[in-house]
This record gives C-alpha cells, sequence and structure tokens, in this order.
C-alpha cells in the first residue's frame, strides 16, 4: 500500500508548526498500524511549483491528445492518480489555504488521467479509497470551512470515495487553550490514522 503524504506545513513556526504536528500525529499513528506500508512525500514549501500559464497547458493538450502522460508534466499527477490513499496537511490561510496548494491542485487536476468526462459529467480516476485533510486555523471552525470543502469536491471529481478531515481550530484566540485544543486534535488524527 502506497500512502502519498501532500506536505503544505509552510509556517513561520518552522519545526514547532501546529499543522505539522497534528500531520505527525496522523502519519505516526498510521504507519504503526500499517507497518507495511510506504509513504511517499510531496513537499510543497520547496519544490517551486508553477502556476499553469498557456505555454504549459498547451503542451499538456497536446500530449493529453497522443494519451502520452509519462512526461514531467504528467508527473504530479500520475503519483496522485496512483496513490492507495492520501494525506493532505495545510494551515487555515485566508479562509482556504496557502496558494501553492491551489497551484499543486492545478498539476493534478490532469484530464484524462486524475479524470475524466463522460455525456453525464465528471468521473474520477483515482485509485485511492480514502483522502484525509488535516489543519489548523487561528479562529474556531466555520460549518462551511472552505479548505474542508474544496478538499472534498475534488475526492468526488478525483472518484476518491471516502474524506475525512480533523481542523484543529481557536488556536489563535487564547494561547492558554492551545496545548488543550492541539492535544484534542491530535487525539482525532492519531484515530484517523490508525483505522485509515
Ligand atoms: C498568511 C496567514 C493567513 C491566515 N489566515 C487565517 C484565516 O483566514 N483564518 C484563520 O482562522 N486563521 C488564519 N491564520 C492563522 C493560522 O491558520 C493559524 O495560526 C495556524 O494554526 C497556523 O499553523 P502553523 O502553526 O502550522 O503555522 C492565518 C495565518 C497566516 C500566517
Amino acid at each position: 500500500m502506497k500512502m502519498l503524504y501532500v506536505d503544505c506545513c509552510i509556517s513561520q513556526r518552522g519545526p514547532e508548526s501546529r499543522t505539522r504536528a497534528l500531520a505527525g500525529a496522523f502519519l505516526s499513528a498510521f504507519r504503526e498500524s500499517h507497518p507495511g506500508a510506504e509513504t511517499e512525500t510531496v513537499s510543497l514549501e520547496t519544490m517551486d511549483l508553477k502556476p499553469l500559464l498557456p505555454d504549459f497547458l498547451n503542451r499538456r493538450d497536446a500530449l493529453k491528445g497522443r494519451k502520452a502522460f509519462g512526461g514531467p508534466e504528467y508527473a504530479l499527477a500520475r503519483q496522485f492518480q496512483a496513490a492507495d490513499a492520501v494525506a493532505v496537511a495545510a494551515p487555515f490561510w485566508d479562509l482556504s489555504f496557502p496558494s501553492v496548494l491551489r497551484i499543486y491542485i492545478e498539476h493534478i487536476s490532469a484530464i484524462g488521467l486524475t479524470y475524466h468526462y463522460e455525456a453525464d459529467g465528471c468521473h474520477g480516476d483515482c485509485k485511492a479509497r480514502r483522502l484525509a485533510y488535516l489543519s489548523t486555523g487561528g479562529d474556531v471552525e466555520q460549518a462551511e470551512n472552505l479548505g474542508v470543502l474544496y478538499w472534498k469536491q475534488l475526492c468526488a471529481m478525483f472518484g476518491i470515495p471516502r474524506f475525512d478531515h480533523v481542523f484543529a481550530g481557536g488556536l489563535d484566540l487564547d494561547p492558554g487553550r492551545v496545548p488543550a485544543l492541539m492535544e484534542a486534535a491530535c487525539e482525532g488524527a492519531r484515530q484517523l490514522g490508525r483505522e485509515f
């Protein structure tokens, strides 16, 4: 089994990042309960991903026309498509997540590889059976957290049947409550990781 970990834990706190701690709780529990699983990590902070612009799109469309998905243009989409399970970790920024994660989504949203259209609409072609979205935010979680909704709808588009999320909210409101809020969220992440 191959787990793809999409690491978007961009933080001024460096190794003290709360989002990284939440992701770490999930991944440690996952690895403990799935000793045979392989985890492949995509680190978005260091990748220098470029947004999709017309030249790149034209190149990608030409390749798609020949069903030539083997090159670097489709590397991230191929990796995402082939994963058995996916975990994405990102802080809650500006009501969703850091823009580099949006750019990553542009790269993995590849018609003909991760999804396709039929007369009745969009059908997903990804192998993963589930995806976990792990996030932390300064404010308490809103009912329609856009980061969560976005990944939930992406799962539907990619054909990933099960979506779960853990959100550690309210972390910038009262510093005294942060350890308890984080511990509760990390426990939720550990439970999810164990049964993932
Ligand atoms: C650029 C930026 C944008 C943010 N936007 C929001 C926001 O829209 N809503 C919110 O509740 N918190 C927001 N926050 C607070 C972070 O979500 C919060 O501090 C989070 O726990 C940071 O995680 P970290 O410790 O991994 O850096 C923002 C923080 C930064 C740096």
